[in-house]
């Protein structure tokens, strides 16, 4: 079997093109976790993007080992230049350059003919192998480029020295068998394409990303690319995780094997949902909270008596916990850190005692404690991280929408009471926080879910802010209360905006 190398851009394609900032130590926590997951590369971000792109690569690079590393760049030396910086420290740094090839990208973004395009997309490819060896270039808008000319950038890219190309479909407007015509055709056309590795990267405005990859990847590409969960721009990247299972579960029809570790999916799957904020829906392929659900009676009984009926793939196989024991006021730590390890948390020692205490915490108030309130035991790092702590609030409503709310919070140190009125008690809430923090920020967006299948359920809240610099800050507050989750969740979002960037470029 052949290598099929995973590429994730969940850090670069995903987060940025959702404008959300998420801050170093979040990139960081993903980064791990893709390491534990498996995948070959992490696009950790586009360098000359902003400073804390820049910031964010430089420290993925030199934190993150045992991967490659890469970093975006247009076609220009000043992108290469700070993006070869910022890789200094990576054990395997890769740049990625490219430029627009199709008509409409060439005319009317670049302005530039066809020959200035294929000038500059050598030079930048020879520009950065005097950086780094492994140099991957995208030939954006591939898929509505003119294929002639497609492979004569290809050809004169490889001649330069790229060891990747990427041929994008980057408004997601192809269809399964026209992409992989224009893999195969490639292929057979650019005379030293065996020294390069061709790669598929797909968006999913037709929501064929994931089919529109496998068929590059059964055309004879050996490289792919997307984000965890699909997110990104628009309608998103291609789910990674569901091309990973696809080749798997289906090795007969396209005999490709990877390193990926597939019982880490579902972890790395909840672990981007929840740091960057984006839900996946119930019924997602894969990582969907219904993906393994079999609902109606028929179905049901078909999996009792063989699961093969209607399972294709067994939830422990992505890492789906089977609930075993069950977990009360009385469980011990061991028991505690069996089930998380099912969850796919390793943690040990004074992290182990952190989260026993928090879970002794919330066991008191259930009867018991479910996989969903352990994933957001684990995602609730505290309120106090960031100088600003919640210490208590109280909310009175007068019964005609109008509610008063009084919050107290510890900042700096500091404690301080104030109160506001709002319409209802969520918005009396919020304004009441504005008032002590000073907050300017616009709400952007603000949910609550409950997150567990009893009735003494935890809720979730989400709050989207937006800064006037243009940054969209996500926060999460988890509490049985809801209106303290939602207080939990504003003042998460608060804290972690970090001021002075710049709200970073997007390609
Ligand atoms: O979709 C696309 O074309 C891209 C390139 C910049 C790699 O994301
Ligand atoms: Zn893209």
């Amino acid at each position: 079997m052949q290598k099929l190398y995973v590429f994730d851009t969940t850090l670069r394609d995903g987060e940025q093109s959702l404008g959300i900032t998420l801050n170093v130590k979040e990139k960081l926590e993903i980064g791990h976790q893709l390491v534990k997951l498996g995948v070959d590369i992490i696009e950790a971000g586009f360098p000359a993007s902003s400073p804390g792109d820049f910031e964010s690569v430089q420290t993925m690079a030199q934190e993150i080992k045992g991967v490659t590393i890469c970093g975006l760049t247009r076609a220009v030396a000043q992108d290469i230049d700070l993006c070869a910086e910022a890789l200094r420290k990576a054990e395997y740094p890769r740049i990625h350059t490219g430029i627009g090839v199709s008509p409409v990208h060439m005319a009317k973004k670049l302005n530039l003919t066809p020959e200035r395009v294929l000038e500059q997309a050598v030079f930048a490819v020879k520009y950065a192998k005097k950086y780094v060896g492994d140099v991957e270039f995208y030939a954006e808008d591939a898929f509505r480029g003119e294929p002639l000319f497609l492979t004569k950038v290809i050809e004169a890219v490889i001649a330069a020295g790229a060891t990747v190309v990427n041929l994008p479909d980057t408004v997601g407007y192809a269809s399964p068998w026209e992409y992989g015509e224009l893999i195969s055709f490639v292929i057979k056309n650019v005379k030293n394409i065996d020294k390069a590795v061709v790669s598929v990267h797909c968006h999913n405005d037709l929501g064929m990303a994931t089919a529109n990859s496998l068929a590059g990847i059964k055309a004879g590409a050996r490289q792919v690319e997307g984000a965890i969960n699909g997110i990104g721009e628009r309608a998103g990247n291609t789910a990674l995780e569901e091309v990973i299972m696809a080749v798997f579960t289906r090795k007969d029809g396209y005999g490709v094997e990877n390193n990926i570790n597939h019982r880490e999916i579902s972890a790395t799957s909840r672990l981007v949902s929840r740091i960057t904020g984006v839900t996946v829906p119930d019924h997602k392929a894969i990582v969907g909270a219904n993906a393994f659900n079999h609902a109606s009676g028929i179905h049901q009984d078909g999996v009792l008596k063989d699961r093969g009926t209607y399972e294709i793939i067994q939830p422990e196989t992505i890492g789906v916990p089977q609930n075993i024991i069950s977990l009360t006021a009385r469980s011990g730590r061991h028991a505690l850190q069996f089930r998380l390890e099912e969850l796919g948390y390793r943690i040990e020692g004074a992290q182990l005692d952190d989260v026993y205490q928090r879970f002794l915490l919330l066991a008191d108030q259930k009867k018991e404690v479910f996989n969903q309130d352990l994933y957001v035991l684990m995602g609730d790092s505290g309120d106090s991280e960031n100088g600003i702590v919640f210490q208590s609030m109280s909310i009175a409503t007068s019964g005609v929408g109008m509610a008063t709310a009084t919050v107290t919070l510890e900042i700096e140190g500091e404690i301080t009471t104030d109160a506001a009125c709002g319409n209802g008690p969520v918005n009396a809430l919020f304004n009441t926080i504005d008032r002590i923090t000073g907050n300017k920020a616009t709400l952007e967006d603000y949910t609550l879910k409950s997150v567990s299948r009893s009735s003494e359920a935890l809720g979730e809240a989400t709050v989207k802010l937006r800064y006037g610099d243009g940054h969209l800050v996500v926060g999460k507050g988890f509490s049985t209360d809801v209106i303290e989750a939602s207080a939990k969740a504003y003042i998460n979002a608060l804290a972690k905006k970090s001021s002075g960037e710049e709200p970073a470029m997007v390609i």
